[in-house]
């Protein structure tokens, strides 16, 4: 139907005769000419209507935005003075000698032109989804989204990896979410659950000597929901065999540098830095540190165990606690209204206040502070404090104090949002490796051990040692970082049955529970199973990152709202009695009387 693309079109085709088709993206009548920039994947091009071919003229008369036309003209130069060089094809124009109104359309419920100015809300783009993905910057993440997937492809076959598909249709793999379970309708009474990850799958692949595996793999989770989180997202999975986590973890640098090249043209580091999990909670409050970011928590436990301040004595003395200072160059710009607001920022995370001192002469002692808790310690205190964290003259320190965990997500977060908001990032692109994470926490409500990764990772002491101290001890596992957000997490597998059914112990599942849930995986094991290890890459994050959108979903391209929910076809539904019945399913709270009295019979 077509000869070119819009948007391919240039001066090298000057005087050719082409047909193109796509959409009316904008319509001028300009005193008897008619310009439409036509549109179609490759980009725009003015398409011209003289008045003297009266047939066209009338027909792009009748012509409205995201109509879709074929017409057939011929390239010209501009004239003089009308050349567009923010667009690729502003130096030409086609000059229609036919036109055909291929359909119609309805005027679309927001512009597609960049230049409106409006802002769309998302759920009206989510709702018109297919209209969203016509713009530019649609199609233009979505072209991206596939360079990242080639890239990666060909980097793992070139290494030897085998794609490999495995079930959508499986059993629950504990990744740490809800899972989204599935009736069978041949199994009365039994549900697949949609897979959190291939996790398992991926081992059992190694045990069969598959050696390197990969899979560009969807993954569904039910979880809350944030600006990085989807319920169904896309993994870039991969496992090998024989490999220690070392040549793994540079294996995968080496993948991640290939990428960011080929497809950025951006030089990330030659090594990647590597830091403990310890660390990283000590210095930013977080396990995926923003390293662009240059603040940091310093700990003042020891200046205050004495103090009479309860609110700082008390963290400081408990071992559970946890008291911080983060001090912010230049702060004591700040205004009592913003430290409200930040005080207010910190509270979401539980943080019961959000102590300060504004260090207006650093050489004047307690004169030289200005803050509502200079008062609660004295002098030496403070001097020993401002020395610690560096503290100068037109700094200001903020201050944290509580349980641990909390004092971690209330400051880390304000690291993070003081850092972004006052402009202080420093380089592009800061990928950091998290290792040497422990094995478990400590989950007080159920009285027992989590794992932290999840319950096939290796830890990396021997089984009497992780017996003794399973609190201390640590796991093979590594996240990938970058920027902040965490885009890649795998480990070394438990590759022995008496360790899985060990850790599996540890973790409150019983020798029956193991044996219903993870059976085929202990008996796998006992079959010569290979030292394995492996990792899986959040696709929807790098992706994000790496074209600088806001949140997920504007690189998926149909996702999920914040409530899981997708406004286009209007998903999840309510299903038929039939279909219910047939799966063997009655609702607890049935639909409406007539499906009630129905379920009743
Ligand atoms: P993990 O649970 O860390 O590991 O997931 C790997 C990566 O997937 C991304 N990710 C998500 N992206 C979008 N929405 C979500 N809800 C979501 N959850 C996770 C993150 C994360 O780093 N089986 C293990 C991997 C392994 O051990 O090899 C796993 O799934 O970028
Ligand atoms: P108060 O004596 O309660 O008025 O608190 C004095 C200062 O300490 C105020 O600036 C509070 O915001 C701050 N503050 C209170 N609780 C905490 C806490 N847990 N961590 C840090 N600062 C706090």
């Amino acid at each position: 139907m077509r000869s070119h693309k819009c948007g391919e079109l240039n001066s090298a085709h000057l005087g050719e005769q082409v047909e193109l088709c796509g959409w009316v993206h904008r319509r001028r009548d300009h005193g008897g000419v008619i310009f439409i920039d036509l549109r179609d994947r490759a980009g725009l091009v003015q398409v011209v209507f003289d008045p003297d071919s009266a047939e066209t003229f009338a027909i792009a008369e009748t012509v409205r935005s995201e109509y879709v036309l074929q017409i057939q003209g011929t390239v010209r130069n501009r004239p003089e003075g009308t050349v567009n060089p923010d667009m690729a094809t502003g130096g030409i124009e086609i000059l229609v000698s036919h036109i055909e109104v291929l359909n119609t359309s309805e005027t679309p419920p927001f512009p597609l032109e960049e230049s409106s100015g409006i802002e769309v809300n998302e759920d009206t783009r989510l709702r018109y989804r297919y209209i969203d993905l016509r713009r530019t910057e649609m199609q233009e993440k979505m072209r991206f989204r596939r360079d990242v997937t080639r890239c990666l492809r060909n980097f793992l076959d070139e290494h030897d990896f085998f794609e490999i598909e495995t079930p959508y249709l499986t059993k629950a793999t504990p990744e740490g979410a809800r899972d989204y379970l599935v009736p069978s309708r041949t199994h009365e009474n039994s549900f697949f659950a949609l897979p959190q990850s291939p996790q398992l799958y991926k081992q059992l692949l190694m045990i069969s000597g598959m050696d390197r595996y990969y899979q560009v793999v969807r993954c569904f989770r039910d979880e809350d929901l944030r600006a990085d989180r989807q319920p169904e997202f896309t993994q870039l999975d991969i496992e090998t065999s024989f490999m220690t986590e070392e040549q793994i973890m540079f294996l995968m640098e080496e993948m991640i540098r290939h990428l960011f090249n080929e497809t950025l043209e951006e030089k990330l580091p030659a090594v990647f830095p590597q830091m403990t999990y310890q660390e990283a909670m000590q210095r930013f409050g977080s396990d995926a540190p923003d390293l662009r970011i240059p603040l940091e928590l310093v700990d003042i436990a020891d200046e205050m165990k004495d103090v009479e301040f309860k609110v700082f004595s008390g963290p400081a003395n408990d071992p559970n606690g946890r008291v911080v200072a983060l001090r912010l160059p230049h702060g004591s710009e700040l205004s009592r209204k913003d430290i409200d607001e930040l005080t207010k920022f910190v509270g979401i995370y539980g943080a019961k206040g959000l102590a300060y001192i504004k260090v207006n002469d650093r050489a004047g002692g307690l004169e030289g502070l200005q803050s509502p808790i200079v008062k609660f310690a004295p002098a030496e205190v403070w001097e020993q404090v401002l020395t610690k964290t560096e503290a100068q003259t037109g700094d200001l320190v903020f201050f944290g104090a509580d349980k641990t965990n909390i004092v971690n997500e209330a400051m880390g977060a304000l690291r993070v949002k003081l850092g972004h908001d006052r402009g202080l990032l420093e380089g592009k692109w800061k990928p950091v490796w998290i290792i040497d994470f422990p094995m478990f926490d400590w989950d007080d409500k159920n009285q027992r051990w989590n794992a932290i990764h999840h319950p096939f990772t290796a830890p990396s002491c021997d089984i009497e040692a992780l017996q003794a101290h399973p609190g201390e001890a640590l796991s093979r596992a590594y996240d990938l970082v970058l920027n902040g957000t965490e885009v890649g997490g795998g480990s070394i597998r438990i590759h022995r049955t008496e360790m899985q059914q060990q850790v599996f112990k540890l973790l409150g599942i019983g020798e029956q529970e193991a044996k219903e849930k993870f059976g085929f995986l202990l008996e796998a094991l006992k079959y010569g199973c290979p030292p394995h290890g492996g990792i899986a890459f959040g696709m929807d994050r790098l992706v994000m990152l790496m074209t600088g959108s806001k949140s997920i979903r504007e690189v998926i391209a149909f996702p999920k709202t914040q409530t899981a929910a997708c406004p286009l076809m209007d998903a999840p539904a309510i299903v038929n009695d039939a279909q219910l019945r047939e799966l063997g399913i009655k609702l607890r709270k049935p639909v409406n009387k007539e499906s009630e009295s129905e379920q009743q019979e």
